[in-house]
C-alpha cells in the first residue's frame, strides 16, 4: 500500500485507474489551495516548516520528516489497508460483507455523516489561522502547522469519499466545504464549537485537548462503519489525530509547569501576583478548561437520539471500539443509563441503549478526558500545590441536549438563572481573562527559547533537540 508521490494528488487508492475521479479531484484541488491561501495559516506561504508527511499507511514508518513550504505539502488520499473478508460488525446487517459501494437506501444518511465530519476539518484550520503570529516557540509553531496541514488532509479524505461515491451531489458538498467558514454569520460551519474563535494559545491547547478528542471519538465510531471506504479512511485519520491531542495535553502541562515554578519562586497562589509575573493562574486555567470541555460535550449531540439509533441499526456508525465490546451488537433489548432532568433534579436513569448512543460515546469521551486531567494534576502535586483541576459536571454550560436550558454549576447543582449569572464569571473565561491572556501572546521565534508563560517540552520532534530550527522564516 505504498503511496504514489509522482501523482499530482498522492494516494494509495489507485486514483490513476479512475480518470473521471482523478479529473474531478484535480479540479477541486486549485479551489482547496486558494482556500488554504486565504484562510489557512496567515502569512506563512514561503516559510520552511519541519513537517511530517505520510508516505505509507503501515503502522511503522508511515511518516517522513523534512522541511516543506505549506502550500507544497503533499495533501493526499490514504486509506488503511483493507481487512480481507471484513463483515459489518453491528446493526441489522451484522455479519454481512462490508459494503464497498454506498447502499442506495442509506445514501443521504451516509453523506450527512461524511459532510458533518468533513466540515470540522477546515473549520479548525480557519479557527487557528492567526495563532502563528503569537507562537510561544518555534517548536509550538511547527506543531501548530503540522496539525493544520493534517486537518487539511482530513478534509481531503472526506472530499475523496464524496467525489468517489456520491456523484454530483457529493461534488457539490465538496465545494461547499470551502464555502462555509468558521464564525461566518451567513455561512457558518455546521457544528457550534467550530464557530467559536480560537483567539490565543491557551484556547488552542484546550481545543486540541478537548475538541480534537471529540474528533477521535467520532472518527473511531465511523471507523467501525459497514461502509468500508469510510471505515478505512477514518482508521488512518485516527493515527494523525493522536498527535493533535498530544499537543493539547502537553501544552497545558507545560503551562501548569511554568505557573507552578513561579508560584514556588514567589511563594504565592494569588492570581494577581502571578499574572503580574507573566504566568497564567490556576483558576483562570480551570475556567478555560470548563469552557472547552462543555462546548466539546455538545458535539456529541442529544442524549436521546433517534438519528444515532438509525445510524447504528443501519450499520453506518458504530460505538467506540465496537468490535471489542462483548454483546449482541444489535442493542434491541439493551439498556444504558443517561442523565436527564426530572422534577427539578438531575437524575441518571436507564433507557434504551439504542437511543442513548450519543450519551454512551460522550461517557467514553469523559473517561478519556479525565485521564489527562489526572496527569495535569500530578504536575500540581509534584510542585506541592493543593489546587486540583477538575472536569465540570456534564450538565454545566450546555447548549445542546436536555441541559441546554438548565443552569448548572460545575459541581452539578441546579441553579436559578440569577444564581448562575452571579457566578458565571468564576466558572467561565471572562473578557478580562481573555484580555490578560492576550497580553502574554508575544511571539518567540529564536530557536530553543520559550515564552515566559510556558515551560519547554520534555523532548523535541522526531529525535531533534528542542533548540532545533523547526521553522525557517522566509526573509
Ligand atoms: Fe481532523
Ligand atoms: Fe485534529
Amino acid at each position: 500500500m505504498a503511496v504514489d508521490y509522482h501523482e499530482r494528488i498522492p494516494n494509495n487508492v489507485d486514483l490513476s485507474g479512475n480518470r473521471r475521479l482523478q479529473r474531478a479531484l484535480e479540479s477541486w484541488q486549485p479551489n482547496y489551495l486558494r482556500w488554504w491561501d486565504e484562510l489557512g495559516p496567515a502569512s506563512t506561504q514561503r516559510d520552511d516548516i519541519y513537517l511530517r508527511t505520510a508516505i505509507s499507511v503501515e503502522a511503522n514508518g508511515w511518516a517522513n520528516f523534512g522541511y516543506v513550504k505549506m502550500p507544497d505539502y503533499r495533501w493526499g488520499i490514504f486509506l488503511a489497508k483493507p481487512e480481507v473478508g471484513r463483515v459489518i460488525p453491528f446493526g441489522d446487517h451484522k455479519g454481512e460483507p462490508a459494503w464497498q459501494e454506498v447502499p442506495g437506501e442509506y445514501r443521504s444518511a451516509l453523506r450527512r455523516l461524511i459532510v458533518t465530519q468533513g466540515d470540522t476539518e477546515p473549520a479548525s484550520v480557519e479557527q487557528q489561522r492567526h495563532l502563528g503570529q503569537t507562537c510561544p516557540s518555534l517548536y509550538d509553531l511547527r506543531n501548530l502547522f503540522q496539525i493544520n496541514v493534517e486537518e487539511g488532509r482530513h478534509l481531503w479524505a472526506m472530499v475523496y469519499l464524496l467525489h468517489a461515491y456520491f456523484g454530483r451531489d457529493g461534488r457539490e458538498e465538496a465545494d461547499e466545504m470551502l464555502e462555509r467558514h468558521s464564525g461566518d454569520p451567513d455561512r457558518p460551519r455546521i457544528l457550534g464549537a467550530f464557530n467559536e474563535p480560537t483567539p490565543h494559545w491557551l484556547s488552542y491547547f484546550m481545543f486540541t485537548y478537548f475538541t480534537d478528542r471529540d474528533g477521535k471519538y467520532q472518527l473511531a465510531s465511523l471507523a467501525e462503519s459497514g461502509f468500508d471506504p469510510l471505515a478505512r479512511t477514518c482508521q488512518f485519520m485516527l493515527t494523525e489525530e493522536a498527535h493533535h491531542m498530544f499537543v493539547g495535553e502537553t501544552g497545558i502541562m507545560r503551562v501548569l509547569q511554568r505557573t507552578c515554578e513561579v508560584m514556588n519562586e514567589l511563594r504565592t497562589d494569588d492570581p494577581e501576583r502571578l499574572r503580574a509575573a507573566g504566568v497564567i493562574d490556576l483558576p483562570t486555567l480551570q475556567r478555560f478548561l470548563n469552557f472547552h470541555f462543555s462546548v466539546s460535550l455538545d458535539l456529541f449531540g442529544q442524549e436521546r437520539s433517534t438519528n444515532a439509533a438509525t445510524y447504528f441499526t443501519t450499520g453506518l456508525k458504530g460505538r467506540y471500539h465496537e468490535t471489542r465490546i462483548h454483546d449482541d451488537h444489535c442493542l434491541t433489548e439493551a439498556i444504558w443509563p443517561t442523565h436527564n432532568l426530572m422534577d427539578g433534579q438531575i437524575v441518571c436513569a436507564d433507557g434504551p441503549a439504542l437511543l442513548s448512543l450519543n450519551e454512551r460515546l460522550r461517557d467514553d469521551y469523559i473517561v478519556d478526558s479525565q485521564r489527562g486531567v489526572n496527569r495535569w494534576n500530578r504536575v500540581l502535586e509534584q510542585h506541592g500545590s493543593d489546587f486540583r483541576l477538575a472536569l465540570p459536571h456534564r450538565a454545566f454550560h450546555r447548549a445542546i441536549g436536555v441541559f441546554a436550558d438548565a443552569h448548572v454549576s460545575p459541581e452539578g447543582s441546579l441553579l436559578t438563572e440569577g444564581e448562575w449569572r452571579q457566578s458565571a464569571g468564576d466558572w467561565l473565561p471572562t473578557d478580562a481573562d481573555h484580555a490578560f491572556v492576550d497580553t502574554l501572546m508575544q511571539p518567540v521565534t529564536a530557536p530553543g527559547v520559550m515564552a515566559g508563560w510556558i515551560s519547554p517540552p520534555s523532548r523535541g520532534i522526531n529525535g531533534q533537540t528542542i533548540d532545533f530550527e523547526y521553522v525557517k522564516f522566509a526573509s
